[in-house]
């Protein structure tokens, strides 16, 4: 298999004067905001322990400056949703929370083209095999719960220690903002969600079976065009370490999917045993997916793996045609999730076994990650990571 090491990058390009901040999320219990102005050094600015004991996942609404964070609640019989005001000096203080079905994991913002002022928030439930949805004031990061979807197995899937019953693992809303789906790693499934456009209100349609799937995205990310005839949806399945593209057609109420690509995050190589799929994104570039490789140690002990697709023809067009490019260094050991920063060339990555935030720089040129700039180790072992730029 193609391996590439670190690349250098004959110059730094001038470091913006802004504000450049990061918020980790961690298992001990911890959100903690980070400062970058410096570009070489990372430093803590404040850390909370308002998202409960198993925070797995943030996102920025950076208009209104909220930080909704979820709380896995590992070992416990519910999660929550915890919506955090991010001040100027980096302190983070509780607006809203909301008890959820166990373990959310994963959530996604939309809109509803007749509700005006308000916005929804849709969340993924691993251990509590749900889906919920929130109506939330984006401006006061307030919310309400609005809908909850339960899911039931007959029976466990092929691989019964992992799908014993339905975990929904992600939620992504497509390009045109009116569909939203969930890959679900035990039913095997993406289940698939319109948004009812005067309500906000979730409505399962038709889903896309016979997949083991774990998070998802669209591709490439043009804004709202609800006759685009060039998006893909891209999914990494976990537990085959597998990437599956699709080619997406809308009708006037409908999305369909036709599968174009099928291909292992190892290429033409075996996955190294124990190794897991995470997360997956487009490039700034528009032309390579990326996804995380967990526990597979390639570029030695601890040190595991990006994996990069082109998903483009070389003139930019997007291409049908998805190939394996190779594997470039994840900077540790278990890359969960992680953020680029398109305008910044900056990646940041959340490294669940080393205990820390890694920001590399992303090389444009080669359209991969690049030079580690600074390493954080924090406490515990740390899910997610989202830029506040
Ligand atoms: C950035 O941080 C490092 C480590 O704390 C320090 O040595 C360096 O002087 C800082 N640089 C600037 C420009 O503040
Ligand atoms: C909390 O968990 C219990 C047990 O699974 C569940 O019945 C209840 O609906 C959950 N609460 C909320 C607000 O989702
Ligand atoms: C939306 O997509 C159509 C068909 O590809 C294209 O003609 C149109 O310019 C696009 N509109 C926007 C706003 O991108």
């Amino acid at each position: 298999m193609k391996t590439f090491s670190i690349l250098f990058t004959a110059s730094l390009f001038g470091n913006a004067a802004l504000a450049t901040r990061l918020y980790a999320a961690s298992y001990a219990g911890l959100v903690t905001s980070l400062d970058f102005s410096n570009s070489t050094d990372l430093s803590t600015l404040s850390q909370t322990t308002e998202c409960g004991s198993s925070p797995s996942w943030l996102m920025l609404d950076s208009p209104n400056g909220v930080l909704y964070c979820l709380d896995e609640g590992i070992d416990a019989p519910n999660g929550t949703i915890t919506s955090l005001k991010s001040h100027p000096d980096g302190t983070l203080t509780k607006l809203g929370r909301l008890k959820t079905p166990a373990g959310p994991v994963m959530s996604a913002m939309y809109s509803a083209p007749g509700i005006s002022g308000r916005k929804f928030l849709a969340v993924a439930h691993y251990s509590g095999s749900s889906v919920t949805t929130y109506s939330v004031d984006p401006v006061l990061g307030l919310f309400e719960h609005e809908q909850t979807f339960t899911y039931q197995m007959a029976s466990p899937g092929p691989v019964a220690s992992r799908q014993e019953a339905p975990h929904p693992h992600g939620i992504v809303v497509d390009p045109t903002g009116r569909f939203a789906l969930v890959p679900d790693l035990g039913a095997d499934i993406v289940r698939v969600f319109r948004v009812n456009p005067s309500t906000g209100l979730l409505e399962p349609i038709e889903p896309l079976v016979d997949l083991d799937p774990d998070t998802a995205c669209f591709g490439p990310p043009r804004g709202s065009n609800s006759t685009s005839s060039d998006v893909y949806f891209y999914l990494v399945q976990e537990l085959s370490n597998e990437l599956s593209g699709f080619r997406v057609t809308y009708s006037s109420n409908g999305i369909s999917f036709r599968k174009v690509y099928e291909g292992s995050t190892y290429g033409e190589e075996s996955s190294p045993a124990g190794s897991k799929a995470a997360e997956i994104a487009i490039s700034p570039e528009n032309n390579h997916i990326v996804v995380s490789n967990r526990l597979d140690s390639t570029f030695g002990p601890k040190k595991d793996s990006f994996a990069l697709f082109l998903c483009a023809d070389p003139s930019g067009k997007k291409a049908e045609k998805v190939s394996f490019l190779g594997l470039y260094p994840a900077y540790g050991s278990s890359p969960r999730h992680f953020s680029i920063a398109p305008t910044q060339a900056m990646v940041a990555v959340a490294l669940e076994g080393s205990q820390s935030v890694v920001v590399a720089r992303w090389d444009k040129h080669s359209g991969a990650p690049g030079t580690v700039l600074a390493e954080k180790k924090l406490d515990g072992e740390i899910p997610s990571v989202v830029w506040d730029l």
